[in-house]
C-alpha cells in the first residue's frame, strides 16, 4: 500500500500463514531452555509468540535471543504457523532475531505495584496489556464519535483553547498572562463558538481538550479532559435528548463490533454494553427528586464536620449519591431534564412552561458511570441573556460578541457536551478516569 510497510504487524499475521514475515517490537516476557526459547513479542498491535529453536538460526541469533530481557526492542524474522495453543492463533517461527537494545531493569514487572508508582511510570506503564486495551477502546470511541458526526452532516469547527472568558461558571478557570491584553483564559467547553459555528454552518461540532481548575478529588474528574460538542441551529431541548441518545447506541454498538479482543482483554461483561440501545429513559429532574423522596434518599450536608440529613429538597442539585441511587434501577443511560434554572448555566434556556426549570439536560450512565453528558436548548431572546449575564456579574463586554448572535437572526438552537473520558471509562469499565486517556492531568499530577 505504501512505501512505508516495509515490516509486518502481528495484528495481520493471519494473512501470512506459511510465510516468512519480519516483526518489529518488544520482548513482553521469554521462557524456555536448552535448545527452546519462547519470546513473547508485542509490537502495538498484538502480542505473538515467537518460538526460536537453535538449529533454525545462526549461533549468535540464539544466543541473542537468550539474553533477553523484559522490553528489549528486536527485530525478528521467520514463518507464521497457525497454532490453537498461541495466543492470537498464530506463532512466529523464527530464523533470524535482531536486537536494537538490551533493556535493563525494567521497573514496571508482572508483580503487583501500588498506583502511585503506575501513576509515575506512566510513560511506560502505557505498554502493559491492560493499558493498550484501553487505549485502543478509547481510540475506537473517538473514531465512533466522528464518524457519527461527519456521516450525519455535522461539520467539524473547532473552538479556540485560549478565550477572553468563561464558560462553564468562574470556579474552575485556568488563567494564564496574555500579552498586553491582560489574563487569557483556559477554554472550560467550547460551546459559546460553537453556537456562532451553528449560526454560520447550521449544525455544526468541537472536539478538543478543554481545562477545569477542578478542587473534586474523585474517580471520575481530570483537570485537563476531552470534550466532543455539536451544536444544532434549529433544535430544541427534544430534538437534542434523541441526538445524545442515538450518538451514545452508536459509539457503543461501535465499540462492541470493533473492540471485542480488547474488551476481552478487560473483562468487561459484554452483555451489559449489548443493551445499550434506543429507546433510553427519561425522567424530569421534579420527577426524580419524588423519587428520591419515596425511595427515602436523603440530602446528606455537612455541618460543623457532621453529616446531617435531611429529605432531598427541590432546587438542590444532585452529587454522585443521588445520580446512582437513581441509576440503580436503569440497565441503559437516563436522561434527567429540565433541572432548577438557579443550579444550571446563565447561556440555559428558561422553560416557556415554568420558568424556574432551564431546558437543560444531563445523561447519567448505568453501571456508577454518572454524568455522560450535559446539554441544553439555549437562550436565544437578546433581552434575557443580558440579564443573566449581569445577574451572574460575568463581564459584559466579553460578551458583546455571544450577544449579538441574539441580535441578528436568532434562532432556536441546542447542543451538548460528552466527556470522552468519562465514555471510555463506563465502555471499559476502569475503575478511574486516570486509566482512560494517556496522560492524566489531576490536582496533585502533572508528570510524566
Ligand atoms: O456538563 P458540562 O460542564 O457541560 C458543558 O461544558 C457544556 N458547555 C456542554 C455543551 O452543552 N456544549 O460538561 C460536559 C461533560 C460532562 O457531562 C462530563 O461528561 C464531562 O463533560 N466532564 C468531565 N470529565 C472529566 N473531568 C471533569 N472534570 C469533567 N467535567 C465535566
Ligand atoms: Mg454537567
Amino acid at each position: 500500500m505504501s512505501r512505508y510497510k516495509e515490516y509486518q504487524y502481528i495484528e495481520d499475521l493471519g494473512k501470512y500463514v506459511g510465510q516468512t514475515v519480519t516483526l518489529n517490537g518488544w520482548v513482553y516476557n521469554t521462557r524456555g531452555k536448552g535448545k527452546l526459547q519462547f519470546v513473547i513479542l508485542r509490537d502495538g498491535t498484538g502480542i505473538a509468540q515467537c518460538v526460536v529453536f537453535k538449529d533454525n538460526l545462526s549461533e549468535e541469533g540464539f544466543e541473542r535471543a537468550k539474553s533477553l530481557t523484559q522490553e528489549s526492542s528486536i527485530k525478528v524474522t521467520g514463518v507464521v504457523v497457525a497454532s490453537d495453543k498461541a495466543p492470537g492463533g498464530f506463532e512466529v517461527d523464527v530464523r533470524e532475531l535482531e536486537i536494537y537494545q538490551l533493556s535493563m531493569d525494567y521497573p514496571i514487572t508482572p508483580k503487583d505495584h501500588g498506583d502511585a508508582f503506575l501513576l509515575e511510570n506512566r510513560h511506560l506503564w502505557l505498554r502493559s496489556s491492560r493499558q493498550h486495551a484501553i487505549m485502543r477502546v478509547r481510540a475506537a470511541i473517538v473514531k465512533a464519535v466522528r464518524d457519527f458526526f461527519d456521516g450525519n452532516g455535522f461539520k467539524l469547527m473547532d473552538s479556540p483553547i485560549l478565550t477572553p472568558n468563561a464558560c462553564e461558571g468562574t470556579s474552575t478557570l485556568f488563567e494564564t498572562k496574555y500579552f498586553d491584553l491582560g489574563n487569557a483564559y483556559l477554554s472550560q467547553s467550547g460551546q459559546l463558538y460553537a453556537e456562532a459555528s451553528a449560526m454560520a454552518l447550521g449544525k455544526v461540532y468541537t472536539f478538543g481538550p478543554v481545562f477545569r481548575a477542578e478542587q473534586s478529588k474523585t474517580r471520575k474528574h481530570l483537570t485537563e479532559f476531552w470534550m466532543v460538542e455539536p451544536e444544532m441551529a434549529f433544535f430544541d431541548l427534544n430534538d437534542d435528548m434523541d441526538l445524545a441518545e442515538d450518538m451514545v447506541e452508536y459509539i457503543v454498538q461501535y465499540t462492541l463490533k470493533t473492540c471485542r479482543k480488547e474488551l476481552e482483554v478487560l473483562e468487561r461483561d459484554i452483555s451489559k454494553l449489548e443493551c445499550i440501545k434506543r429507546p433510553f429513559y427519561r425522567m424530569s429532574y421534579t420527577d426524580a427528586v419524588g423519587w428520591l423522596n419515596d425511595n427515602n434518599i436523603p440530602l446528606i450536608k455537612k455541618i460543623d464536620n457532621k453529616d446531617v440529613e435531611s429529605p432531598f429538597p427541590w432546587g438542590e442539585d444532585f452529587g454522585s449519591t443521588q445520580e446512582e441511587a437513581i441509576m440503580e434501577q436503569f440497565d441503559k443511560p437516563c436522561i434527567i431534564h429540565r433541572y432548577p434554572a438557579e443550579i444550571k448555566t446563565f447561556y440555559m434556556k428558561r422553560d416557556p412552561e415554568n420558568p424556574k426549570v432551564a431546558l437543560a439536560m444531563d445523561m447519567l450512565g448505568p453501571e456508577k458511570a454518572g454524568e455522560l453528558i450535559g446539554g441544553s436548548q439555549r437562550e436565544d431572546n437578546f433581552d434575557w441573556l443580558l440579564e443573566r449575564i449581569k445577574h451572574e456579574e460575568l463581564p459584559e463586554a466579553e460578551f458583546q460578541w455571544y450577544l449579538d448572535l441574539r441580535k441578528y437572526g436568532s434562532v432556536p438552537h441546542s447542543g451538548f457536551g460528552l466527556g470522552i473520558e468519562r465514555m471510555v471509562k463506563w465502555i471499559t469499565g476502569a475503575k478511574h478516569i486516570r486509566e482512560v486517556i494517556p496522560m492524566p492531568r489531576m490536582i496533585t499530577r502533572i508528570v510524566p
